[in-house]
């Protein structure tokens, strides 16, 4: 498989409103590697939501293509697009997004809706996800009876649901208090450092895409500048450590000082 898991080409997005055109999204060249932890920010109005939105199959570009894992989802229709959606790609909400009617198992369950596997192997995979993003015995709790950092970790767990290639997520912070910020960070960090999984979120946290690996800063719908983030020299001394795996494969289990609730499962 390659080891592009997300990759744009001359993609760009317009909106016409009131005869007047708006280029959200200008000639954007991106490519994200598996295992990456990339943070993207720029000003309101930059192309941020635009962007992850295309990225995650949501909306369509107006130019250019995306390909996720080699494939063309421009090519893709109905079903074929709703498998990719669900298969690959886990989103995660700056508000949640939880159903307040379901309870914190059920809302990850609904996400393996139409998957092959079974009632029962449906909820022992939520209760584990649950269990891995620290809130193992809140199963049966509603969204109205969670945190806000709670349920923005049920929404991850959400998202992990069907093992995807990538987790897309637009602010995942931004409605969450000092605390809760930082768990969820954490959490995100610890998937990716110990289970390699290959996160993109939007940001207008300088602390948050400080910890990421790479920090894009998006204006007027295009790249404007590319750096890197603590991350970056965490997976360098962790390499390092193990004997020389290199950044952005997955790194089995270093030691890390992120240590917030994926370690308590
Ligand atoms: N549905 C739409 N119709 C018309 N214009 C839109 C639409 N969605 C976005 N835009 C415009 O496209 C541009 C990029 O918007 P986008 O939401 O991607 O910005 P952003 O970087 O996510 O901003 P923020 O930080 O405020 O969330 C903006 O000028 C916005 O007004
Ligand atoms: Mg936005």
């Amino acid at each position: 498989m390659s080891e592009i898991v997300l990759k744009t080409e001359g993609l760009s997005k317009s909106y016409t409103v009131k005869h007047k055109t708006i280029l959200a999204l200008n000639d954007l060249n991106l490519q994200i590697r598996r295992g990456e932890f990339v943070a993207i920010m720029g000003h309101s109005g930059s192309g941020k939501t635009t962007l992850l939105n295309i990225l995650a199959c949501l909306d369509r570009a107006s130019a250019g293509r995306v390909l996720l894992n080699d494939v063309d989802v421009e090519k893709l229709r109905g079903s074929q697009l709703n498998r990719i959606r669900r298969d690959k790609i886990g989103f995660v909400f700056q508000s949640f997004n939880l159903l307040p009617y379901l309870n914190a198992r059920e809302n990850v369950e609904l996400a393996m809706e139409g998957s092959k596997q079974s009632k029962g192997e449906r909820s022992a995979r939520a209760r584990e996800l649950l269990g891995m993003v620290g809130l193992s015995g809140r199963e049966e709790h509603r969204p109205s009876q969670m945190s806000a950092g709670e349920q923005q970790r049920v929404a991850i767990a959400r998202a992990l649901a069907n093992d995807p290639a990538v987790i897309l997520a637009d602010e995942p912070t931004g409605n969450l208090d000092g605390k809760s910020k930082g768990e969820v960070l954490n959490l995100l960090l610890n998937l990716n450092i110990k289970q390699g999984t290959t996160i993109v979120i939007v940001t207008h946290d300088n602390q948050v895409a400080g910890e990421a690996e790479r920090v894009i800063r998006l204006a007027g719908g295009r790249i404007k500048s590319e750096g890197k983030g603590n991350l970056a020299r965490r997976k360098k001394e962790f390499a390092r450590r193990a004997g020389g795996v290199v950044a952005g494969d997955t790194l089995g289990q270093p030691e890390t000082p992120h240590d917030e609730p994926m370690d308590r499962a």
